[in-house]
């Protein structure tokens, strides 16, 4: 067993939007080891192997990359990964990372069986990730010291320990540094029974009174990711106490999720925007992305990390080489006739 919340600093890679009450909740809410994490069946069996692979051998595990869309899990499953090893946690991200000096020093302050977790990895910046390729092979940083001709690479050692990386965009990784991850992860949208667990779970923890059917009401409009089904929770739980008894049911759960512009989909305001310019202003596309998030007035990152992967398991909309298409479920889901060349059920849409 390990005291491992005294090495963390409870993490910032939380939603940067979320209130600071409700990051508190956020970190509350945290799954801590693997047998409370809901969901994930693959990547969870295949962690467990991973990780007691490893501590068969008296090894610190491989790396490990974990992708998938925001609020799935991976910063969970980063600190779970290292509560299950016993081990401390270093939290960092990879915009934080600009300066390869930053990396250097971070990784020459590790213990041996230390899990280094890099938020955002997908975002550092070319210098570091260099360092991270010798660093992560041979355990190893060659620090420059001085400048121009005079300069000379001093190689350190560094202890061995594992790497957990986290992305929103696996494909925007360079090969190289791909490559060098031992598993990844793929986390996929949640189904609603497994929501209706994380929020009954959550009920408990907040001591909020959720019927049945109110957590069902929540889970089915979570857009499968159980950070949307806890804000939805504690929203609802808002409308409950204020304008009911404080019981969660179903009555009062869809009357609140009207309030927020939460729709029977779970589809919110961007989302619907995104949809809306698709079909209404570019007459169901092809457009592409960054046309797109400027005519909904959003960073085409948000439109293609957030927004995206739930329209198109949604099948509401669908990537295409030339760009973003309407489906005829999409053009449907607007009240209005798809032309007749929309793109069906896209097979790939679960
Ligand atoms: N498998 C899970 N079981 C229970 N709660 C979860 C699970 N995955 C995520 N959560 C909840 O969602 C929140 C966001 O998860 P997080 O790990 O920060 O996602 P990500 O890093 O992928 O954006 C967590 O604080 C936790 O409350
Ligand atoms: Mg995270």
């Amino acid at each position: 067993m390990t005291d491992w919340d005294g090495h963390v600093d409870e993490p910032s890679p939380v939603s940067a939007l979320a209130e600071p009450a409700e990051r508190d909740d956020e970190s509350t809410l945290r799954p801590r080891r693997l047998a409370e994490f809901v969901g994930q069946p693959r990547v969870r069996e295949q962690l467990e192997l991973v990780l007691r692979g490893a501590q068969l051998r008296g090894q610190p595990p491989d790396h490990v990359l974990l992708s998938g869309p925001p609020g799935l899990g991976k910063t969970s499953l980063s600190m779970i990964i290292a509560a299950e090893l016993g081990s401390a946690i270093r939290i960092t991200s990879g915009p934080a990372l600009e300066r390869a000096g930053d990396l250097a020093a971070m990784l020459s302050n590790l213990v041996e069986g230390d899990v280094l977790f890099i938020d955002e990895i997908h975002r550092i910046a070319r210098p570091a990730e260099e360092m991270l390729y010798l660093a992560m092979e041979d355990f190893r940083v060659d620090v420059v010291v001085g400048k121009g001709p005079g300069a000379t690479s001093i190689p350190l050692d560094i202890a061995p320990f594992t790497l957990v990386g986290a992305t929103t965009r696996s494909g925007s990784l360079t090969g190289p540094l791909r490559d060098r991850f031992g598993f990844t992860g793929h986390m996929e949208f949640y189904s609603t029974e497994e929501l209706d667990q994380v929020l009954r779970r959550s009920a408990v923890i907040l001591g909020i009174d959720l019927s049945r059917d109110g957590a069902a009401e929540i889970a089915r409009r979570s857009r499968g990711t159980p950070r949307i089904a806890n804000r939805l929770l504690r929203r609802v739980r808002d409308y409950a106490e204020v304008r009911a008894d404080g019981v969660v049911t179903r009555p009062v759960a869809r009357a609140a999720l009207e309030v927020y512009d939460v729709d029977e989909l779970g589809l919110d305001r961007l989302d619907r925007a995104v949809l809306d310019a698709l079909v209404r202003t570019f007459g169901g596309g092809p457009v592409g992305v960054a046309t797109l998030a400027v005519a909904v007035g959003e960073e085409p990152t948000t439109v293609e990390e957030v927004c995206e992967p739930f329209l198109v398991r949604a099948g509401l909309l669908a990537r295409t080489p030339r760009g973003r298409v309407a489906t005829a479920t999409g053009w449907q889901r607007l009240g209005l006739t798809p032309p007749p060349q929309a793109p069906g059920e896209p097979a790939a849409s679960r």
